[in-house]
């Protein structure tokens, strides 16, 4: 008989989450400095905060979809607790600086696209775009001379780096117990080449966000590169391949099984 508590995942990560957790309420609203705040970067934290809303629907697919992972989805309250807080803080200081949002704001950016029907796809999706956002907030935390702005970044930095260490640990489970690795590898490795090779075809909030914002984060000389060759150096360790950001991914599919197609999941 299996025992829950000893074998899951979730008990660690849990008290992970817990010790690494920052207060709402530790915000020093006061210290604002509306001298640094310009109309390019409220527009910036608006549409961040609008692309981070999307955690409601895809909560609702993980306990959908993913129904039977009883470790997995009691770990996805932790994970949906957290993103809520972040466009909530994001919208807070926006408040502060005289923007508001309405109710069809949070419905609207509640939209996204369907999850893959790969379950390791899934979690590599996630594992990447988890990465992708620590590595823009990391970006904006060292941009902006707004000081609490600078300091909430900061925070999301860290949880969006913690949640993508969750997802690989999920993910590595996932290889661990599958009954056909080699395709769950290749699905891996799909995502992984996609995602590079033709960034516009994977539908994520991430990259739709990246999609629609390249002029504001060039305007605010924000760096828009993401952090490729640590990811490609992560997924590659995931599947005990010793990819590099010189492999040819293409390749690597080629050797593992036939290459991907547009009609799968988030692909479009
Ligand atoms: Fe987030
Ligand atoms: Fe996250």
């Amino acid at each position: 008989m299996s025992d829950v508590i000893a074998d899951g995942l979730y008990s660690r990560l849990f008290d992970e989450a817990e010790r690494a957790r920052w207060e709402m309420a530790d915000l020093p609203w006061h210290r604002i400095d509306r001298e640094r705040v310009t109309p390019a970067l409220c527009s910036l934290v608006r549409e961040i905060a609008y692309s981070e809303l999307t955690t409601t629907t895809a909560t609702r697919r993980f306990l959908t979809e993913l129904a039977d992972d009883t470790d997995f989805t009691q770990w996805i309250s932790v994970w949906f607790y957290e993103e809520t807080k972040h466009p909530q803080v994001l919208l807070r200081w926006l408040r502060q600086v005289g923007v508001t949002v309405d109710d069809q704001f949070m419905l609207r950016g509640r939209a996204t696209a369907p999850f893959m029907k790969s379950r390791i796809g899934t979690l590599v999706t996630n594992i990447i775009s988890e990465m992708v956002a620590s590595s823009a907030y990391t970006n904006l935390g060292a941009r902006t001379s707004e000081p609490v702005l600078a300091m909430i970044v900061r925070n999301l930095a860290a949880d969006e780096a913690r949640h993508a260490a969750s997802f690989y640990t999920y993910a590595r489970r996932h290889l661990e117990r599958s009954s056909d690795p080699d395709a769950d590898r290749r699905d891996a490795l799909k995502v992984l080449y996609v995602w590079f090779a033709d960034n516009e075809q994977v539908r994520h909030p991430v990259n739709e966000f990246y999609a629609r914002n390249a002029a504001i984060m060039t305007e605010l000389d924000i760096d828009p590169r993401v952090p490729r060759d640590r990811i490609i150096q992560l997924i590659g360790t995931l599947l005990d391949l010793p990819l590099t950001a010189d492999t040819d991914l293409l390749a690597q599919l080629r050797d593992v099984g036939p290459l991907p197609t547009r009609a799968e999941g988030q692909t479009r």
